[in-house]
């Protein structure tokens, strides 16, 4: 049975400590929230406003603070407060304390903010007296309790390998594939790119949408097909190589020739423009010959 901390108890904390506490780990939840507070106690749950670790074994402390964007941008403001308040409370202890870093934040935050920050506030060295790891969250908020317990993706990262077996067998009984890294901006990367490729392919579709509602086709049938047919759909490794454009025939024709075709009927597909613009950028940068461009589809 492991010894946790959840700091920011909010949807991802909240369900994290949730399923922890199912699997007969002892949880304490932590918020500067008081109705947040309130809420978790009328739970029956441990749930405090400061982290307070004198005493504590060693423990996995899980950052699941609030990283919003403005405009474009991360705001880490409050992630930065409840990581320092982290270090004020290892200054206080001499367990080896895990904090793991469990918000979605941009890559090299682990190495670059967390680290220092709790070096300086606690006054211990990371890698000695604590560990740091990174274990992103890729749960969806409807359903956040039941995606923690039943993950189909876990990703962690340390330095340590230490650390990444002790985390290993923390998350390994909820299930799923594990992929581990050594470098934490990794494990920051994969949860960021996660989230915009499930953006790009919404606005993929949205974007067709808007032709074949210009056109008067309904999209439903067209996209169920094409989510069987395109191998970049049903293929994980399709596509996935850095630094291939597309080639060949097919694929230059038709981004280009329907690009045409929505200018005629008067509708804007920014998504297209970029994806032709992106391949013509990454073909000038690798200069391939022709019969070396990788990826052709028919
Ligand atoms: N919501 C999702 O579906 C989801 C899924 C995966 C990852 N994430 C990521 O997980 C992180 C947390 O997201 P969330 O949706 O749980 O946010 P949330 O707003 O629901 O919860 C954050 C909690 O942190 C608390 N908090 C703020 N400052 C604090 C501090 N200094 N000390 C202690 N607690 C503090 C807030 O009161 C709040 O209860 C974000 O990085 C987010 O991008 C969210």
């Amino acid at each position: 049975m492991a010894r946790i901390f959840i700091v920011g108890s909010g949807v991802v904390g909240s369900a994290t400590g949730k399923g922890f506490l199912r699997a007969g780990h002892e949880v304490t939840f932590v918020d500067v929230a008081r109705p947040r507070l309130d809420h978790l106690r009328s739970q029956g749950l441990d749930a405090h406003e400061m982290l307070d670790l004198r005493g504590e074994p060693d423990a996995f402390i899980f950052l699941t603070l609030p990283t919003p964007n403005v405009g474009n941008g991360y705001d880490l403001s409050a992630f930065k407060d409840g990581t320092a308040a982290v270090g004020r409370a290892l200054a206080d202890t001499t367990a080896a304390h895990v904090v793991v870093v469990r918000s979605t934040v941009p890559p090299g935050t682990t190495e670059g903010v967390v680290k220092p920050l709790l070096e300086k506030e606690s006054g211990r060295t990371a890698g000695e007296d604590f560990t740091i790891a990174g274990n992103p969250e890729f749960l969806r908020a409807a359903s956040a309790v039941e995606d923690f317990r039943h993950p189909w993706m876990t990703v962690i990262a340390s330095r340590s390998a230490r650390t990444r077996e002790r985390l290993a067998g923390l998350l390994a009984p909820f299930g799923g594939e594990i992929r581990l890294f050594t470098d934490p901006a990794e494990a920051e990367f994969v949860k960021c790119a996660h989230n915009i490729y499930n953006a790009t392919k919404i606005s993929f579709w949205n974007e067709m949408w808007l032709v074949s509602r210009s056109l008067g086709l309904d999209l439903d049938p067209i996209a169920q097909t094409v989510a069987r047919s395109a191998e970049a759909s049903y293929n994980p490794d399709y596509g996935i190589r850095g630094g291939s454009p597309y080639g060949g025939v097919c694929l230059p024709k038709d981004t280009r020739g329907f690009l045409g075709l929505a200018e005629a009927i008067g509708v804007d597909m920014p998504l297209l423009e970029a994806v032709v613009k992106v391949n013509d950028l990454l073909a000038g940068e690798s200069a391939p010959e022709p019969d070396e461009l990788s990826v052709e589809a028919a």
